[in-house]
């Protein structure tokens, strides 16, 4: 039943073309993400108080930010998947110095209908006229105060009047409307609510009262936050018949406006009354790494992915499998201020949360006790360069062939016939495929190893006495891989075009999420080898972890997706739980 569902969310249309929505970047929960935060730079020339710390954030190496051809070849994946609006973010997207550039390029990807930027505003007077020029369609500003000794305290830096300066140019520009974000916080800019809300008078704004949110290091603290109820009922003192605007379904604001006024007023309840239901949205931090909620702390480095030599479907996969895992809604406001996470300027930018976010890491850096853990390993054997298409099932322009929603009636009306590796006798035999052309097969598989708090967080931490539990499991699985037709004795030796092992790590469950990858060019598929290394690598995870439990219990081995062979199989998200 869960995978007809699925099914049938995979097909809904579109609101306004006739194309089925991409099945990566849809949820378990039908949320369909077409909607793109891509964070430009961790830098910021301003240190707002909500946001970063006075002494500013430990800045990622540049080598480990993303390239401009990256962002835009992670740009046009998700765009051909889907994705119709991209938001430019920081740090500060405007000091960029490829920002025009990128722009260019973005408003060429055909899909793409919005392309917008949340800038502090300091450059934007000088920069407008040519992010016009080059496609910029919308703009969010931010400003917390209209008192500039006050803003200036609050972005513990100079240029109120620059600001100003941004937002004139963006009106006389022609953007309508244009978007002021102002973090409401007690005590400090709460006075003001009604001076904004009368901007909104003469001038096409929005003017879009957040509540302040905690992350990482700006000292959250309830009686900080100002609710959406309690400022709406100070604006309807004032102005009676203020009425409610409609929302559009993926709205994060509620939308408000004063009859006869030019502008109108939002509310972003992020903490009151999350809008995690309707949620469209993903990140892609500075560093590369994907964010499928703002509070959530797990993360998957698209970046080292892409740097491995990944094909687009690898990527997709990988992208895919992230967006399963995103949660129906996240941690109430109380435990998302207990919770680790970045600070906001690095998921609107930063990575010294490496040190933070427990559940992302490359192998490729030396691991330190609480760093983060997503180990990706590739190996490109290169044995077979022959590059044939790989047939996705879920991709947009390929046939949607019934073979991916490989129903279970369909798995055991001919059970006979399927059982490829027995003869009339229903005795063991290798098939012979010597008739069958050459394909490019890629097959993925995942296993769980659910390990305990104690021999989760030594692994974790990489403090178990054997060692560095992640990278040898890994290269085992490698190994394995390459093994497997000497295992399993009907298999066919293959030669692999490339195996991947990557982890994930659930804090919550205590456990390790494996996800191995191959693919070979051949006549015969990968889908044992994908299983074998896999499950190899759960048990070196186990052997790595047995002197401290054993009670570790290895779950869950199972074929995640196989492509390229006569049938392709696409196990859905749902299924996958
Ligand atoms: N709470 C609410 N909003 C925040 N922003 C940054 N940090 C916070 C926070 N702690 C918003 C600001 C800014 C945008 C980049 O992110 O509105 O405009
Ligand atoms: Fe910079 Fe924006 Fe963070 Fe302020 S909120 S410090 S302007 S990134």
């Amino acid at each position: 039943y869960t995978s007809w569902l699925k099914v049938k969310v995979i097909v809904v249309l579109r609101d306004d073309s006739i194309l089925p929505f991409s099945a990566f970047l849809t949820d378990n929960f039908g949320r369909r993400h077409n909607y793109l935060r891509i964070s430009l730079t961790e830098k910021c020339n301003f240190r707002c108080q909500y946001c970063m710390p006075e002494e500013g954030v430990k800045l990622t190496p540049r080598g480990q930010l993303l390239s401009t051809s990256e962002v835009l070849t992670l740009a046009r994946l998700f765009v051909q998947e889907g994705v119709d609006k991209i938001r430019l973010t920081g740090g500060e997207p405007l000091i960029r110095p490829d920002v025009l550039h990128i722009i260019t390029q973005l408003r060429k990807l055909e899909g793409l209908k919005t392309i917008a930027v949340t800038t502090n505003g300091m450059n934007l007077a000088r920069l407008l006229p040519n992010l016009k020029e080059a496609g910029l369609d919308l703009i969010n500003i931010s400003l917390d105060s209209l008192v500039p000794a006050k803003f200036e305290f609050i972005v513990r830096r100079k240029g109120f009047h620059k600001v100003m300066e941004g937002i004139e140019k963006a009106i006389e520009l022609g953007y309508s409307p244009v978007k002021i974000n102002c973090v409401v916080m007690r005590g400090l800019n709460e006075d003001e609510l009604l001076d904004f809300a009368a901007l909104t008078e003469k001038k096409p704004l929005e003017v879009r009262f957040i509540e302040y949110m905690p992350f990482d290091g700006n000292k959250w603290n309830f009686k900080k936050m100002v609710s959406y109820q309690e400022m709406l009922d100070r604006i309807r003192q004032k102005w009676p018949d203020l009425e409610m605007l409609q929302a559009g379904q993926t709205d994060t604001a509620k939308t408000f406006k004063v009859p006869g006024f030019k502008g109108q007023l939002g509310f972003i309840t992020s903490m009151s009354d999350h809008f995690c239901g309707s949620c469209n949205r993903l990140r892609i931090t500075a560093d590369g790494n994907l964010k499928v909620c703002l509070f959530g702390n797990s993360e998957v480095s698209l970046r080292d992915v892409l740097r491995s030599g990944a094909s687009d479907e690898e990527l997709l996969q990988i992208i895919g499998a992230a967006v399963g895992r995103k949660k129906k809604q996240h941690a109430g406001m109380f435990s998302i201020s207990q919770m680790k996470n970045r600070p906001m300027i690095l998921i609107v930018g930063l990575r010294n949360a490496q040190a933070r976010s427990p559940n992302v890491l490359t192998s490729h850096v030396p691991r330190t006790p609480g760093a983060p853990v997503f180990c990706t390993l590739l190996i490109d054997a290169k044995i077979n360069q022959r590059n044939h298409p790989v047939r996705f099932c879920h991709s947009q322009n390929s046939s949607k062939d019934a073979s991916c929603k490989e129903s279970e009636s369909n798995q055991t009306t001919d059970l006979k016939a399927q059982l490829t590796h027995t003869d009339a006798q229903g005795r063991a035999a290798m098939v012979d495929v010597g008739g069958k052309l050459p394909t490019c097969r890629t097959a993925i598989a995942c296993a769980t190893v659910s390990l305990g708090p104690t021999a989760f967080r030594l692994l974790r931490d990489n403090q178990l006495a054997k060692g560095d539990a992640l990278t040898v499991a890994q290269l085992a699985g490698i190994m394995a891989s390459k093994q497997t037709s000497t295992l399993i004795p009907l298999c066919h030796p293959l030669p692999l075009d490339h195996t991947s092992v990557t982890f994930h790590l659930d804090e919550l469950l205590n456990a390790v999420i494996i996800t191995a990858t191959c693919r070979t060019t051949g006549r015969t598929g990968v889908e044992m080898e994908a299983l074998t290394a896999a499950s190899v690598t759960a048990l070196t995870v186990y052997d790595m972890c047995k002197a401290v439990s054993h009670d570790i219990i290895i779950t869950d081995i199972k074929l995640v997706s196989k492509t390229g062979g006569k049938k392709d199989f696409h196990r859905h998200s749902k299924q996958e739980e």
